[in-house]
């Protein structure tokens, strides 16, 4: 990559609807509003700020209005909302959003236990928010379980295929393809992404990423590989859906933020002030977060060099 190309990386945080959906401590609606603030200060191109479900599904979100109510608009920060049905959707819009994002599964078994509606069920609701959204709001459909499910296993790039066929044939603007539990690998993302890309070049696609086995960013890498410049990630590492067993934190914001400035792309995200955000978090949700470069430092932070003695008294073997 030539330095005078720099590529645009579009940063898209999830962390205060993906990583306090799944939290066990209901984190206070005021304390919610300052984190979205302080957010939406340090550059990134989206907020998704709540859901707009059931609150007897996501007590943690129940305060969605609120928090939508009050926050402070940045300009040019896109703010979303995800929906999960047409209540969700009117709700959504009565707050003004500027994105609805619904949410339907390529797999049949995780919709149902997310959902409590089979794929089709949802795809009947997203056609009537089609509908009821037009004009006032960005519509995004994300789709879970797109690399593999943990009720079903592999899902096949046909299927993700035919779903996103689906949405672009209702007239949905924009989709993410969702890794929901980590199942997806490097090759894969790259072949799907491409495909994708290839048969719909207009559309706004975003990659959602979970590090649940440890393949998030390297995943991530892959998919830009493949064209896509668009990314969710969670501040801290926080998130995961808790209809699905075993689900853990989405990509770490600040990780991703720090291998694409490393690798010279333009996220124009301010990366000290997503750490210092970072460094909040345990104080919210009440346990440490699987972030990584908020406990090492960016890659350009220098420790003063130990003298001579030093090192020979400390005598350690390093690997
Ligand atoms: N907002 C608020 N309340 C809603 C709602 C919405 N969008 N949709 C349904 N409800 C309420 C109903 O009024 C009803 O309330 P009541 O029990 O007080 O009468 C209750 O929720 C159940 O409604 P029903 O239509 O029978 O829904 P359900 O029990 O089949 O659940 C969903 C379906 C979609 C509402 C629920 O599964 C849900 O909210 N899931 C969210 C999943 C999620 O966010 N996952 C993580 C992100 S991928
Ligand atoms: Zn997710």
């Amino acid at each position: 990559m030539a330095s005078s190309q720099k590529l645009r990386i579009y940063i898209q945080e999830v962390s205060v609807r993906d990583g306090f959906q799944i939290e066990p401590v209901f984190v206070p609606t005021e304390q919610k509003i300052a984190l979205i603030n302080a957010l939406g200060r340090t550059g990134l191109a989206k907020i998704e700020v709540t859901s707009f479900t059931s609150p007897k599904a996501i007590p943690a979100l129940a305060d969605a209005e609120a928090v939508m109510h009050r926050i402070d608009r940045v300009p040019g920060v896109q703010y979303a909302a995800l929906v999960p049905n047409l209540r969700g959707c009117e709700r959504a819009l009565a707050c003004g959003v500027d994105e609805i994002n619904v949410v339907v599964s390529a797999s049949e078994s995780h919709n149902l236990a997310n959902l409590r509606m089979t794929p089709e069920q949802s795809l009947v609701q997203i056609s009537g928010i089609v509908k009821q959204t037009a004009g006032k709001a960005f519509l995004n459909a994300s789709l879970s379980t797109a690399f593999g499910c943990p009720f079903e296993g592999d899902i096949p790039q046909s299927r993700v295929m035919e779903m996103v066929g689906r949405f672009v044939g209702m007239g949905i603007h924009g989709v993410s393809l969702c890794d929901t539990t980590g199942m997806a690998n490097p090759r894969q993302v790259y072949e799907v992404c491409r495909a994708v890309k290839e048969r719909w070049p207009a559309l706004t696609l975003t990659a959602h990423f979970h590090n649940t086995r440890g393949m998030g960013l390297a995943n991530a890498l892959a998919a830009s590989q493949a064209g896509i410049d668009r990314f969710d990630a969670s501040l801290g590492g926080l998130g995961g859906c808790p209809f699905a067993p075993g689900a853990s934190g989405n990509v770490c914001t600040e990780d991703m933020v720090h291998m694409f400035n490393a690798m010279g792309y333009d996220t124009g995200v301010d990366l000290g002030g997503l750490i210092e955000l970072s460094k909040t978090l345990p104080g919210l949700v009440g346990h440490d977060v699987p972030g990584q470069v908020v406990k090492a430092g960016p890659s350009t932070r220098r420790y003063p060099v130990p003298d001579r003695q030093q090192a020979a008294a400390s005598n350690s073997t390093c690997g």
